[in-house]
Parts: C-alpha cells; sequence; structure tokens
C-alpha cells in the first residue's frame, strides 16, 4: 500500500482551503491508482506553534510533543500532495512553519500541488518547489492551477463580504491533472522506497 497524505496549507477559518482539500482527497480516491490509500493532514488538527523547537530537524533531536506528532503523521506517508493558497505572492506562514518542524521525514519521498488563488497560486509552488529540494523531497510536474474568480461561484453571495469563499466549481481539465499528478507522486514514492530502505529514512 502506497500512503498518499493531502495536506492542507491554509489554517484561517472561513479558508476556500476545505472545499478545495476536500475535492482534491475525494477525487484523489477515485482516481488514484491501485494500491493507493489517500488521508487528508490538515495542518489545524496540529496547532503548530511558531517553530519552538531547541534544535534545527536535521539533527533529528525533538523536544516537543507537537513535534512529535506532526512528525509521527508525516513520517507515515510515502508521498504528500499540497493543497496550497498563495499569500503576499509566497507560501502560506502556517504552511511553510509545519514544513520547518520536519526535516527527516520529508526525505526521499515525492510532492505534488494543487494550488490556488487570484492568479491560480503558482508563485507558492515554485518557492515550495525550491524548499522541496532541500528536503529532498521529489516534486513532480503535473500541478492543478485553479483560480478563486473562475473556479469557485458566487451567485446568490454577497460578494462585497471578504469572508466568502464561494462554491467551489472544478471542471474536467482540472480533474485530469489531479489524476495526471497522482499517477506520477504514486510512481516517485515507490521508487523512491528502495532509496528510503537504503538511507533508513521514516
Ligand atoms: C494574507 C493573504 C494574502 C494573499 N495574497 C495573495 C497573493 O499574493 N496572490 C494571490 O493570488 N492571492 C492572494 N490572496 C488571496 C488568496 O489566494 C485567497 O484568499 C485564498 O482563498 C486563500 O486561501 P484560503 O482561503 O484557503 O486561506 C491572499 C489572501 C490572504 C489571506
Amino acid at each position: 500500500m502506497t500512503r498518499i497524505a493531502v495536506i492542507v496549507g491554509s489554517t484561517r477559518t472561513h479558508r476556500r482551503a476545505d472545499s478545495v482539500a476536500d475535492w482534491t482527497v475525494q477525487t484523489a480516491r477515485k482516481v488514484a491508482p491501485e494500491g493507493v490509500q489517500v488521508e487528508l493532514v490538515d495542518l489545524a488538527d496540529f496547532d503548530l506553534p511558531v517553530l519552538d523547537e531547541p534544535a534545527p530537524a536535521m539533527s533529528g533531536m525533538v523536544a516537543h510533543e507537537h513535534t512529535k506528532r506532526w512528525g509521527q503523521a508525516i513520517g507515515s506517508f510515502d508521498g504528500f500532495v499540497f493543497v496550497t493558497p498563495e499569500y503576499n505572492h509566497g507560501v502560506p506562514g502556517p504552511l511553510k512553519n509545519a514544513i520547518d518542524y520536519l526535516w527527516h521525514e520529508w526525505n526521499d519521498k515525492a510532492a505534488g500541488f494543487v494550488s490556488y488563488g487570484t492568479n491560480g497560486g503558482v508563485r507558492a509552488v515554485e518557492q515550495l518547489r525550491q524548499v522541496a529540494a532541500e528536503l529532498k523531497l521529489a516534486d513532480v510536474r503535473a500541478q492543478v492551477v485553479l483560480n478563486v474568480f473562475t473556479d469557485f461561484d458566487y451567485s446568490g453571495l454577497d460578494v462585497t463580504d471578504p469572508t466568502i469563499a464561494g462554491a467551489f466549481t472544478p471542471d474536467e481539465q482540472h480533474t485530469a491533472d489531479l489524476t495526471e499528478l497522482l499517477v506520477e507522486v504514486t510512481a516517485w514514492s515507490r521508487a523512491l522506497a528502495a532509496v528510503r530502505d537504503t538511507a533508513g529514512a521514516h
């Protein structure tokens, strides 16, 4: 069994992340290759403070229970799909903070990205691809890019209210893109299992 986590990169109340992550998990469970288990990992459930570990994650030293819990969750997966918005042309702070808590747990695994924003969230993903290199996390080419104006429906809603999320309306191309992404993440996660065995990693 290959275990893939869909990691929710926003922790805001009223976040669009809920509908995007839900669609990602439900669609992934339908289209993923055989032998793949897809699980939701919501940063909001881990309540991580701003990084407070005394030693860098690469050292392997862990002081806090919240880090152990987060590390055990991430360490149990073979690959990842990051669902991320773009904040100020970059990676959302809570997601980068959660990533920085760990190192070994990311090593020699595969990652794909589902992004959204007023411009598709692509700048956040370009940054995450740079971060992935340092984590020895192999990022796949396929990507789902969603636009908060055209992939959400605001009919009947008060669009002057900045807290409305709208109804998520992904189309067939997005399902096709997610299918390709899962094929790539699964193949690379499985191929890298041999590397993880050799390295004795999580
Ligand atoms: C702090 C903040 C900064 C944002 N900056 C950008 C941005 O630079 N580019 C963009 O496309 N959208 C930006 N947005 C819009 C978000 O992409 C959009 O609100 C999205 O729904 C945020 O994801 P969330 O609702 O899951 O938190 C920003 C939103 C927030 C809250």
